[in-house]
């Protein structure tokens, strides 16, 4: 495996040392944290919303959107252990409180959740799911009617280009398609190093 494959292999799935490392990288770089405070400002969280997160990673987002939702509840899953310790330390008080609930698992996996969400987010790490369009069948059923599900992506691959944003934002619009959603919005953000974009779809069923 080259350098750059064992980087990207962290990513999508931290572990062990290097993974602690990549951990703080997430929770601290600026790209980071614009992003997903970007993608949460478009959600437009309600303090009871039901929510929930897919590949949370160090627990940053998780935390912020507890600070809006302070009625209802967030659920977080990711597959990675090195995370869910991460994160599962950062939101120690609100998951005391029971108002943010961790699940170790795959999003291949889903948990039951005892009643449908309101929101649904996943940034930066739709490119690791398998059976893309499946998967987010499955996640529109934990939807309410209405509900909506939002895939966040800034191409960071060595090299990447606005193209890489556009096509991810087409790539993500055909996947919502096909599984069902409806009312789809695609928004951009310009950023550095490059764009991100957001995507929307609903749950009308
Ligand atoms: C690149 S990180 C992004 C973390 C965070 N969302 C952010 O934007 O900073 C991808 C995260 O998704 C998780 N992940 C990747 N594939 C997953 C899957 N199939 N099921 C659950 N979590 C997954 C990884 O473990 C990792 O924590």
């Amino acid at each position: 495996m080259s350098l750059v494959e064992r980087v990207v292999a962290q990513f999508a799935r931290p572990t062990g040392f290097f993974g602690n490392i990549v951990g703080f990288i997430m929770a601290h770089r600026p790209s980071n944290l614009e992003r997903n405070e970007w993608a949460i400002s478009l959600l437009n969280l309600q303090p009871s919303d039901r929510v929930l997160e897919i590949g949370f990673g160090p627990g940053v987002t998780i935390q912020k959107m507890s600070e809006i939702v302070i009625h209802g509840v967030i659920w977080g899953i990711d597959h990675s252990e090195v995370m869910f310790r991460q994160a599962s330390k950062r939101n120690k008080r609100a998951i005391s409180a029971g108002r943010v609930r961790l699940v170790l698992t795959s999003v291949s996996q889903l948990p039951s959740f005892d009643d449908p969400f309101d929101k649904i987010l996943a940034v930066n790490n739709v490119q690791f799911w398998d059976n893309k369009t499946d998967v987010l069948r499955r996640l529109r059923e934990q939807l309410c009617t209405g509900g909506i599900l939002a895939l966040v992506h800034q191409p960071r691959i060595p090299g990447a280009t606005e193209d890489d944003a556009t096509e991810a934002g087409e790539r993500f619009t055909h996947y919502l398609e096909t599984a069902g959603f409806k009312d789809i919005k695609v928004e951009r953000k310009m950023m550095k190093p490059v764009s991100t974009v957001y995507v929307q779809g609903r749950n009308l069923q």
